[in-house]
């Protein structure tokens, strides 16, 4: 990474994510690959890390020592808290299950919960259930391909209902995918290669979707997932 300096930007004006391979998942090898990316990215500190994956490179999804891996490089995370070099901690594609054996009250293992979860989620995925467990247990469910990602766009936006409530609204099957994850309170992190498509992507909050809209699209739910699925991790 460049000097910061060198873009007139200060540190504390970004918020620097990155994301813990699944190659370097386990004790210690997650501490280190941390302390690697802060040492490249030339900073102090890196505002939130998140697991990337359940697993563990090179493991098949049922081998017990995808838990045991996950449950170390969560140790080495919370250390790298304590230690003021990660600010915040949490993890991606984790499936309630996942999250139960962190943080249930009896027996999980962390000492600090995740802040945010990163998820599939649009209307052909629409995960309610981890959704609402994320949100009972203060876990911000941080929505990707929230447009169906490459091969999903093409998908959701030729899809009649959602060209409907755009042209009701006058906005783009975009911004209505965007906005509807907006008002179920996700946190949203839209990719583009375009800067007149960024613009209409920050272009969300003259609007409203209606209770009505909001269901029917919630309708167009069919468990259809473009990207992975973590579910057969064991
Ligand atoms: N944690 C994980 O496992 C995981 C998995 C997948 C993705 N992610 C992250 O999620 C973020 C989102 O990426 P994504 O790949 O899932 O894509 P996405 O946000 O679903 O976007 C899909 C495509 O929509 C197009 N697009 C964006 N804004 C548009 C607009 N206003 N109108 C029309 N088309 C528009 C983009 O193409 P153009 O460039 O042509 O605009 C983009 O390729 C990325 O930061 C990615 O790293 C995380």
């Amino acid at each position: 990474m460049a000097d910061l300096g060198s873009y007139g930007l200060k540190r504390e004006e970004l918020f620097l994510t990155t994301k813990l391979s699944p190659a370097d998942q386990g004790k210690g090898n997650c501490k280190k690959a941390i302390l690697d990316a802060v040492k490249k990215l030339q900073v102090a500190y890196i505002d939130l890390v998140l697991i990337h994956w359940p697993g563990s490179s090179k493991l098949a999804h049922d081998d017990p020592k995808n838990a045991e891996r996950r449950k170390g490089s969560w140790e080495d995370l919370e250390e790298l808290h304590s230690e003021g070099i990660v600010k915040s901690i949490g993890v991606s594609n984790y499936t309630i299950r996942h999250l139960e054996e962190m943080i249930n009250a009896q027996n999980g293992y962390a000492k600090i919960k995740p802040v945010v979860n990163q998820v599939e989620v649009h209307p052909l995925f629409f995960d309610k259930e981890l959704i609402d467990f994320c949100s009972k247990n203060s876990i911000v469910v941080q929505a990707y391909s929230s447009l169906g990602a490459a091969d999903g766009w093409p998908v959701l936006a030729e899809n009649a209902t959602l060209k409907q409530v755009a042209s009701k609204y006058s906005k783009s099957v975009a911004q209505i995918l965007l906005k509807w994850a907006l008002q179920h309170n996700l946190c949203i992190i839209p990719k583009t290669s375009k800067v007149e498509n960024l613009k209409l992507n920050f272009d969300l909050f003259n609007f409203e979707l209606s209770n009505e809209d909001m269901v029917a699209i919630d309708a167009l739910n069919k468990n259809k997932k473009f990207c992975w699925d973590p579910s057969t991790i064991c």
